[in-house]
């Protein structure tokens, strides 16, 4: 089968595609045929080793990609044979996923439901239990108002909605006007460009300083999105696309991060997918690749060039 291969840390170079020997499930494991792999932001920090993991290399050579779409092909020993010919969604366990054909824990497989399309269903796998779980944790109220980072982004994307959805007054912040307009009509009251001096006292201008913030982003735009917040507000920082951490600020109150258990995880990942089963939530799509442009996909990601989440079709 293809697959994308990495044998070193470095730039979106090292990603090639090769032919490598099909995998074989084992007990409790099953074999997907892939049609879509999720690229999440985090796996160009783990291939150029740097973001929340650097110091600790994965081991290579190394296939990357932590969740997939398809159709169950094989079911390994113990597991249900009925679960053959399925189409699901599922971790990889961390990596395996781009490549036309994936294994997976029966156990960590989630059914697509009636009226999601599987594209969808993979942009919500990762992003969408992200999403969820951060959005309960800062326990967004009605009236509240709430500031989302890189909302033009895959986990952004959803916030956004998620807030809305929450009765929240939502305002997003993102670099430059193509993301600022597809924030707005995923139901943001208004959306500032971060790259543009000051934009943190725009914020607080309209909204007298948000109840919340999401930031994903860190470093300075994080710092800045903590001025934005009200005395007493709340700040969920669940990631650092700039490459650090947002240091807490003295006004505002952390939100406690947990890592959810497996269990939790999928029952996550359900949660979004009945969402957008609902019609409640919108998986942007905006990019997809083929798997032999891998390298090209997270060029981009890196270059800021993505909105929403981007797939690779094999
Ligand atoms: N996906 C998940 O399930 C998950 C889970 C846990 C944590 N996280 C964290 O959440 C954050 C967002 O993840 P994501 O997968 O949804 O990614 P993403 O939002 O699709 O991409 C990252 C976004 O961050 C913004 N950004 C700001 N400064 C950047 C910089 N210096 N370099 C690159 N991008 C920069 C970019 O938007 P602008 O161009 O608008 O600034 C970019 O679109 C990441 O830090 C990630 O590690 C994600």
């Amino acid at each position: 089968m293809r697959a994308v291969v990495m044998d070193r840390l470095g730039g979106p170079e090292v990603l090639r595609v090769q032919e490598v020997a099909e995998p074989v499930p084992g007990p409790g494991e099953v074999l997907v045929a892939v049609a879509y792999a999720g690229i999440t932001f985090v796996e160009t920090q783990v291939r150029a080793g740097t973001g929340p993991a650097a110091g600790q290399a994965p081991p290579l050579p190394r296939i990357p990609g932590n969740g997939v779409g398809g159709r169950v092909l094989v079911v390994g020993p113990r597991v249900d044979p009925g679960l053959a010919g399925t189409t699901v969604v599922t971790t990889t366990g961390g990596a395996g996923g781009y490549a036309e054909l994936a294994v997976a824990r029966a156990e960590d497989l989630t059914p697509v439901p009636a009226g999601v399309p599987l594209r969808d269903a993979v942009a919500l796998l990762a992003d969408g239990r992200t999403a969820v779980l951060v959005h309960r944790q800062a326990g967004v109220r009605p009236g509240e108002w709430v500031l989302v980072e890189a909302a033009g982004g895959g986990v952004g994307s959803l916030l956004v909605q998620l807030a809305a959805a929450s009765g929240a007054k939502v305002i997003g912040a993102a670099r430059g006007r193509a993301k600022a307009g597809l924030v707005t009509s995923l139901g943001a009251l208004a959306c500032v460009d971060y790259s543009v001096p000051g934009w943190e006292r725009a914020v607080v201008e309209r909204t007298g300083g948000v109840d919340v913030v999401f930031d994903g982003v860190g470093g300075e735009v994080g710092a800045q999105g903590m001025l934005a917040v009200r005395p007493g507000g709340r700040a969920s920082l669940y990631g650092m696309a700039s490459g650090s951490w947002t240091e807490p600020a003295a006004h505002v109150t952390l939100v406690p991060r947990s890592v959810p258990a497996p269990a939790e995880i999928r029952a996550l990942a359900e949660e979004a997918l009945a969402h957008a089963a609902a019609g409640r939530l919108r998986p942007v799509v905006g990019q997809t690749y083929p798997l032999a442009e891998a390298a090209e996909a997270h060029r981009a990601i890196e270059a800021r060039a993505t909105t929403g989440k981007t797939l690779l079709i094999p």
